[in-house]
């Protein structure tokens, strides 16, 4: 079930998948949203295996000049539904006594994110998501657990940073590059598969060592170019 409020990008996708894709255009936030996504997925596979909390905004602008809709927003996205549909889910995977739970967090929930504090609040509100219904439902044969991404090559990405920032930001990585797309569906589908059984309420970084580095980085960069 290909869930986003971009009517276009679903159907594209559904086509590039086959007839084992089905597009539901909505907007996540609408009233309704939540049922429908649910019930439709229901009506097609008769169960649900798996959800994976994806979608995305990022505001960016100095925590003091933050608009209270902004922050709504931004926690409408991230957090409150998110849970909503972890809820409807859960009963379903409860019956069936499985279930995997992804939710796509970010490595500015793990710091103190510079200029994105309504989008670092709203991914640590998903980390506490995930932690709480991993400690719920595990017993159910269920497992909850969050990726936070570091920078990824997407479109959201590229309308974040312009081009010779966003350069420089690849540069700032252990790994000195940014991520792919693939790199993340591959531990989305690690995630998915029986194998991860006993991984549960993880926050996992996918984010080229990031965060392990945390302010080493700044010296790893300072010998890097040293050296060049
Ligand atoms: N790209 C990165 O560097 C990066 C880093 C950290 C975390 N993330 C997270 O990864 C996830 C995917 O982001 P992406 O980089 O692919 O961004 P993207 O903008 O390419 O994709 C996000 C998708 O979410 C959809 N969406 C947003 N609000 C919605 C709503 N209310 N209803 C339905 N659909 C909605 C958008 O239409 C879009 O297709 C997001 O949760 C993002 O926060 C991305």
């Amino acid at each position: 079930m290909l869930v986003d409020r971009d009517a276009g990008g679903t159907a594209t996708l559904a086509a590039e998948v086959g007839d084992q894709a089905f597009p539901v255009p909505v907007d996540l936030t609408h009233d309704g949203a939540v049922d429908t996504i649910v019930d439709s997925t229901i009506e097609h596979w008769g169960r649900v295996d798996v959800l994976v909390n994806n979608a995305g905004t990022s505001a960016h602008g100095p925590l003091v000049d933050v608009p209270r809709e902004v922050l709504e927003r931004e926690i409408a996205v991230h957090v409150t539904i998110p849970f909503l549909l972890i809820q409807r889910v859960a009963r379903p995977m409860i019956t069936a006594g499985y279930g995997r739970i992804i939710n796509i967090s970010s490595v500015a929930s793990l710091i103190g994110p510079l200029d994105l504090s309504p989008y670092g609040v709203a991914k640590t509100g998903l980390n506490g998501v995930t932690r709480a219904a991993a400690t719920e439902l595990a017993q159910h044969g269920i497992t909850v657990n969050a990726l936070a991404l570091g920078p990824i090559a997407t479109d959201l990405l590229r309308s974040t940073w312009p081009p010779d920032q966003l350069a420089a930001r690849a540069e700032h990585l252990p790994a000195r590059r940014l991520g792919e797309v693939d790199e993340v569906a591959h531990a989305v589908q690690f995630l998915c598969s029986p194998l991860s059984g006993f991984i549960n309420g993880a926050v996992l970084p996918v984010d080229g060592g990031s965060v392990a580095a945390g302010a080493y980085m700044v010296e790893q960069y300072r010998r890097w170019n040293a050296h060049s």
